[in-house]
């Protein structure tokens, strides 16, 4: 059987975990790169060997026998790339958020059905092990009906700098950003409910704390004078669903906080269970109180999570196994980060029909 050939488009951070998790996988070579940025281009094909190079993603897609491709552009990108890749009869794995918006997301599944392709959407953390081995929880009803919810993903002083401020780009900060992930694994582990209502604020203070003299952690990533920071820097929301569960979230590039901060908690009638760093439950036995603390086996791996989700991309392709990430979960999403801004906005509680 010959091996599955992949483009990549988008040749920056991101494609380096993508890249690596194909060229691990026996059934698949990267056949393809492309940017726009020539420089990064060339350094990425240099790094990983990948000898055919494009600046325009339309020329890449002319070749016939590339199968699939990884679209890792900036948020902006991502529907036009997705698109031009559905319409030449390709496979898209489209990174987070799928898009800038829920219209724009639903064109992007018009173009996969249309054309017969795969859409499958970045949403990586469902791949992680701890999500797995709480989900195998949830199907045995250890927590009873889940009705509550937090997740925090609140970093200190965390905006990447370059297009991640810059809402034309991006289409958001923190929010679309992290509160993406932890909103989409909370669904996930939920069962995909619909969303029926939010409540939301978002917050520009502190921008990306430019005057923040440590060189630790973000401040000395990416960030130029020339920056542009139009977007949020905390979203808070309340985000109501069809089966009555609540969700509180929060995200921040910028907060006055005394360290980052990553959590998902889901409360139950049987009992309730964190994630990040690890999973833990807390329960009920034999009348007590009692809190569980399970094995480093469950703690998240980041590099596990792109293995994940690359093998199962390439299992669909090769196989037509059923996509646990499709382009219907990334338009919820686009959906319930639509209405937050919306709701941040105009200061109303945004009812979804
Ligand atoms: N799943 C995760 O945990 C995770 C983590 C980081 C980033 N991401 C997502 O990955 C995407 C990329 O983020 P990044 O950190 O790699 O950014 P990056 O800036 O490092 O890379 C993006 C690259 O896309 C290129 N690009 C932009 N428009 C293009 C186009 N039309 N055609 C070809 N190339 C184009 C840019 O030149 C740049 O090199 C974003 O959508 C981001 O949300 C996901």
């Amino acid at each position: 059987m010959s091996k599955i050939k992949i483009g990549i488009i988008g040749a920056g951070n991101i494609s380096n975990c993508h890249i690596q998790a194909y060229q691990k996988n026996p059934d698949v070579e990267v056949y393809a790169l492309c940017d726009i940025n020539e420089k990064q281009l060339n350094d990425m094909a240099e790094k990983y060997q990948v000898k055919r190079t494009f600046t325009d993603v339309n020329e890449m897609l002319k070749l016939k026998e590339l199968d699939a491709v990884s679209v890792c552009t900036w948020n902006s990108a991502h529907a036009s790339c997705t698109i031009a890749a559905l319409n030449a009869g390709k496979h898209v794995l489209c990174e987070k958020p799928m898009s800038v918006s829920e219209e724009e997301a639903k064109t992007m599944k018009e173009a996969a059905e249309k054309n017969g392709k795969l859409l499958m959407i970045g949403f990586v953390r469902r791949h992680g092990n701890d999500c797995k081995v709480l989900q195998d929880f949830i199907r045995n009803d250890s927590l009873g009906e889940i009705y509550y919810a937090k997740a925090t993903y609140l970093r200190r002083n965390g905006n990447p700098g370059g297009w991640f401020g810059d809402k034309s780009r991006s289409g958001g900060g923190p929010l679309i950003d992290l509160g993406v992930h932890v909103i989409d694994l909370v669904r996930y582990l939920m069962g995909n409910p619909k969303v029926t209502s939010v409540y939301g604020a978002t917050f520009q203070k502190l921008f990306n704390r430019k005057n923040i003299k440590s060189v630790k952690g973000y401040s000395s990533v990416g960030r130029s004078t020339e920056d542009i920071c139009d977007v949020e820097d905390l979203a808070s929301a309340l985000i109501r669903f069809d089966n009555g569960a609540v969700l509180s979230v929060e995200a921040s590039f910028s907060l006055n906080i005394k360290k980052d901060e990553g959590k998902i908690e889901l409360f139950g009638t049987k009992g309730g269970a964190k994630l990040d760093p690890e999973l833990e439950m807390y329960t009920e036995l034999n009348d007590y109180l009692a809190n569980v603390q399970l094995d480093t086996q469950t703690a998240l791996d980041f590099d596990g999570l792109f293995e994940g989700e690359i093998n199962h991309f390439v299992d669909c392709v090769a196989n037509g196994t059923k996509c646990i990430a499709p382009a219907e979960d990334g338009i919820e999403l686009m959906r319930i980060l639509d209405a937050i801004y919306e709701s941040a906005r105009t200061g109303h509680e945004v009812i979804l029909k």
